[in-house]
């Protein structure tokens, strides 16, 4: 491919589990981006929520949380040995545990949060100052960067994401049903979609990926392809 002559921003926007971080991931390491995950950062907010116990019955006490939140510090770290980026909570390390069901199943009740939002957009505006970054979410072309030199809006129809997401599960030796997945997939896109703030919308200047019947190199080429014609 031709090597872009700025360090382009790229979002990346889309449904829950429909590959977002995959191709992502894939595209920084080819053309030597960075990588920001920013769906981690709402995941790590939500694990903190739980371990302080201010989550229970579908409920979050936003008191607590707005001053506990000073308390949050996320970074994220490369793992060469592992081959895998991995998120940090205050320097702990807990890249599997913001992975788990149970904190799936509580994110969006943080991720509407309006303060806690406002939080993890002005982080992702700084990680990126310098530009040459890739990052993934729900709001990265609408809200976080909607000047984004290329933004892409990825879908995948609900029944193979939860396909692909039951066996990503069962590897890691979760052991859930596919109904309970399906459940958990289209609850988030629900919700996503429906939020008060920074609702999941296909931005206006935004292309649409549907990859149900795409291999990831298969997206990682349709993606290349269109970065190629960026200011031609
Ligand atoms: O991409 P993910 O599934 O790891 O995201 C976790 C949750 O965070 C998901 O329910 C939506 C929310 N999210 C968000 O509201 N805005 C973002 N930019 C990224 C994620």
């Amino acid at each position: 491919m031709n090597t872009p002559d700025k360090k382009l921003i790229i979002a990346i926007d889309g449904h829950s589990s429909c590959g977002k971080s995959t191709v992502a991931k894939d595209l920084a390491k080819k053309i030597g981006y960075t990588y920001i995950d920013s769906g981690a950062m709402y995941r790590v907010v939500t694990l903190f929520a739980m371990r302080h116990n201010l989550i229970s019955d579908d409920r979050v006490d936003e008191n607590k949380l707005a001053h506990l939140i000073e308390k949050v510090s996320i970074s994220f770290q490369y793992n060469n040995e592992k081959q895998r980026h991995e998120t940090f909570l205050n320097k702990e390390l807990v890249e599997d545990e913001i992975r788990r069901l149970d904190v799936s199943n509580n994110v969006s009740l943080i991720a509407k949060i309006k303060f806690v939002r406002e939080k993890m957009v002005a982080f992702q505006r700084e990680l990126s100052k310098e530009g040459g970054v890739i990052m993934d979410g729900r709001d990265i072309g609408t809200v976080v960067f909607p000047n984004a030199d290329l933004k892409i809006f990825m879908t995948a129809d609900v029944e193979i994401r939860a396909i692909r997401r039951y066996k990503e599960l069962k590897e890691k030796g979760e052991t859930i049903s596919l109904d309970e997945i399906r459940e958990n997939v289209s609850k988030r896109d629900f919700i996503d979609e429906n939020r008060k703030e920074s609702p999941l919308r296909k931005a206006e200047d935004a292309i649409t990926l549907n990859n149900s019947h795409l291999t990831p190199s298969e997206q990682l080429d349709w993606i290349v392809e269109r970065m190629n014609k960026i200011g031609k």
